[in-house]
């Protein structure tokens, strides 16, 4: 009777609507059957199995059926009642001001230890949440509620928090429906401030710190980043860039870090990468312990260009049947045990892939479902009260690789046409921009992927970043110009190395000054990856690595800050008069520790739009500032 005694306060609900609870089954979008999980269709199944249970069952006593279908046992599925293993602790993500998402995974206790198969398919694992306002759960939870879970979505459990205050921490955790002693280990969440906060308001009065992170492969180490960001930083938000995962296998065994598998094609083989990633101590540690708002995994991307290209691409003509191919073709087919693409109905096996990679990242990780009626978007704006305006591009995935298809051989000749993303983001972001200044938020972050700035090395610029796509940022830097909008600071990852610029037309020497930044637009800063080897070669020591940066921050003339050898992580802390950008190199991935150090500390000044000068308090603990390389020129 412990399922009747947890259950007791709860209204009637259907076994329905305790699927639609857990938005994981929206992966990738809900209301669509064909791009998603019908629901209905999973219900009717649950419903069918516990018919057949009924009839088949002899001495039949209803004790251990939950009913909190209502008297209606005709109605009622059967519940997992074997015992729950909370296999990947939990995590939260896209805090509102009022809301905030909630995630576990809930796996039959008998599949998480490997002594029995998967359980009958049609028994629904039910799973019971709580968010607080105080550490040791006492008080009244502020918000509760059930959910189901089950195979269809890998066991994660993903809902909504809401009735939260704004800016405010909160405590929550998962518990077994039928067993509520069992339960997962307590995460950390907050929500963030109303959009109409004053900015001096906004968490309270005191600074607001996001840790910004990118590219962490697996096999290249441990993710000390993440835990050294959660244990020795005060991050408020934790932010991801993009190369969350990795497709490909490499050889990670010398380290312990050896990756399951094989390179990602299905679901099946996406759950599995995700699963491995999230069993890091540090990432578990920092999703339990704040909040995160991530965009796309992109490495899978790149990889997919090569596919793209193969691709036919007469069978591309239209972009939108190319995206409904692509979730028809994964929809009707995508399966556990599908092995590799041969399932394809048009042979186009990357969108089968995009698809598998899409609804495994939704079904982990604590994101939004942005636009249930826009395919693939993730783009997204935060408005963090008057402070400032966080906005997430989706560069590399969103219609991007699209694009690619159509455009890639003319822009990587022309170097010079739209194809960083279509119409539709790119008004959405100079919209987004515009909008901003016109509420009075002080600061415009910027989080993508992609290196914004110039770089000029050794003779090659990088063509899967913004050099690759100068019309984008020509516009955007027009946009910011044209339209006086101060106070943009452009984030991005994707390069394994840490660069600081100020924001300014490519080879503008006249109307921006890089010895004092006037005339500057904003300032990017870019960081290196949590795991994932430099461009200048994997494990390189800081001394050959300062070598090169030497000469990259003097060819490059908007380039003040080069470091190339340190994996890691940045801060940015956020006050209304000043913004102060943190590295953090950590000093050996090769085992989980959490050793590291400040390498550079920028600080930028409202209105200023360019890095403070001295650049970085003229001293930085590793990489090598423009300002020394011409002082000692001069
Ligand atoms: C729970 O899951 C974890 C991770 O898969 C596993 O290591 C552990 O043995 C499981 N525990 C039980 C009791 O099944
Ligand atoms: C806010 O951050 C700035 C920059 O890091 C720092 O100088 C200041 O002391 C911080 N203020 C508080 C109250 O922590
Ligand atoms: C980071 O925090 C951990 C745990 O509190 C501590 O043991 C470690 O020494 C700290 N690292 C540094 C570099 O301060
Ligand atoms: C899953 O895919 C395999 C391989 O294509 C196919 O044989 C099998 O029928 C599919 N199963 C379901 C339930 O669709
Ligand atoms: C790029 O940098 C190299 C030095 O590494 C320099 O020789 C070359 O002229 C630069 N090219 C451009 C186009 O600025
Ligand atoms: C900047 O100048 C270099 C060297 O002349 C050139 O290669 C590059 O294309 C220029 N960049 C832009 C955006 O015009
Ligand atoms: C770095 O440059 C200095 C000066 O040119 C040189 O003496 C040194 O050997 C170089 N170090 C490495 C590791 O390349
Ligand atoms: C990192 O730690 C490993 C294991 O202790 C050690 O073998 C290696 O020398 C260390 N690397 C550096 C650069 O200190």
């Amino acid at each position: 009777m412990k399922a009747l005694f947890t259950l007791a306060f709860c209204t009637v609900v259907s076994g329905k609507a305790l699927l639609d609870r857990n938005l994981a089954y929206r992966s990738p979008f809900h209301d669509h059957p064909q791009f998603a999980h019908d629901t209905n269709e999973i219900h009717a199944r649950h419903v069918q199995h516990s018919r057949r249970q009924v009839q088949d069952a002899a001495g039949f006593d209803d004790d251990h059926y939950p009913t909190f279908y209502g008297g209606d046992f005709s109605n009622s599925p059967f519940v997992w009642n074997g015992g729950l293993n909370f296999t990947h602790s939990v995590a939260s993500g896209d805090p509102f001001d009022t809301s905030v998402l909630l995630w576990t995974r809930a796996v039959p206790a008998s599949v998480a230890d490997g002594s029995s198969p998967v359980p009958d398919q049609s028994v629904p694992v039910c799973v019971s949440w709580k968010i607080f306002r105080s550490a040791s759960l006492s008080g009244r939870p502020i918000d509760t509620g059930e959910a189901f879970t089950s195979y269809d979505v890998d066991f994660t459990v993903k809902v909504e928090a809401t009735g939260l205050q704004p800016d405010t921490k909160y405590w929550y955790l998962f518990a077994d429906c039928t067993n509520p002693s069992s339960t997962s280990p307590t995460g950390v969440t907050r929500t963030l401030s109303d959009p109409d906060t004053p900015a001096h308001e906004v968490n309270r009065g005191k600074n607001l710190t996001l840790a910004v992170f990118s590219c962490s492969q697996y096999q290249q180490g441990y993710f000390n980043a993440y835990g050294f960001a959660a244990h020795n930083t005060t991050a408020d938000v934790f932010i991801h860039l993009g190369d969350y995962i990795y497709e490909s296998l490499g050889n990670g065994a010398k380290i312990g870090r050896h990756v399951l598998g094989r390179e990602l094609a299905t679901i099946f083989d996406y759950r599995q990468r995700l699963n491995q990633y999230r069993t890091d101590e540090s990432l578990l540690f920092a999703h339990q312990m704040a909040p995160w708002i991530t965009v796309w995994v992109s490495e899978r991307s790149r990889a997919m260009h090569t596919v793209n290209h193969v691709v036919n691409s007469a069978a591309l003509q239209d972009d939108h049947e190319v995206a409904d191919n692509s979730w028809k073709a994964g929809t009707a087919d995508s399966n556990d045990t599908t092995i590799g693409c041969s399932f394809s109905p048009s042979g186009a096996c990357f969108t089968d892939r995009k698809l598998a990679a899409v609804r495994a990242y939704h079904e982990w990780m604590p994101i939004r479902q942005v636009d249930a009626d826009d395919k693939l978007r993730i783009w997204r704006n935060f408005q963090i009260g008057k402070l400032l305006d966080l906005t997430m591009l989706d560069t590399r995935q969103y219609d991007r690789d699209l694009t690619d298809v159509y455009y890639n051989t003319e822009c990587t000749q022309l170097m010079y046409c739209l194809c960083i993303f279509l119409d539709d983001e790119e008004n959405w972001f100079m919209e987004s921009l515009t909008q901003s200044k016109a509420r009075g938020a002080v600061w415009r972050v910027v989080g993508q992927q992609i290196v914004f700035t110039q770089l000029n090395e050794s003779g090659a610029f990088d063509l899967d970043a913004w050099d690759g796509y100068r019309g984008n940022r020509q516009r955007v830097l027009d946009h910011l110009k044209q339209g006086k909008i101060d106070n943009t600071i452009i984030v991005s990852g994707d390069s394994h190395a840490n660069w600081a610029s100020d924001l300014a037309h490519p080879n503008d020497t006249t109307t921006y000054n890089a010895a004092t930044g006037e005339g500057g637009l904003g300032v990017e800063f870019a960081g290196t990856a949590v795991t994932s080897g430099s461009p200048y070669g994997t494990g390189i020591l800081p001394e050959a690595a300062n070598n090169i940066s030497r000469v990259l921050v003097d060819v490059n003339y908007d380039l003040q800050w080069s470091e190339l050898s340190y994996r890691g992580f940045f801060t940015l802390t956020i006050n209304p008069s000043t913004l102060t950008a943190t590295y953090y190199a950590m000093n050996n991935i090769s085992f989980p520790n959490l050793d590291g150090f400040a390498s550079a500390v920028f600080v930028v000044e409202n209105g200023a739009n360019k890095i403070t000068r001295p650049v970085a308090g003229g001293k930085v603990n590793a990489g090598v500032l423009k300002s020394s390389v011409v002082d000692q020129a001069t």
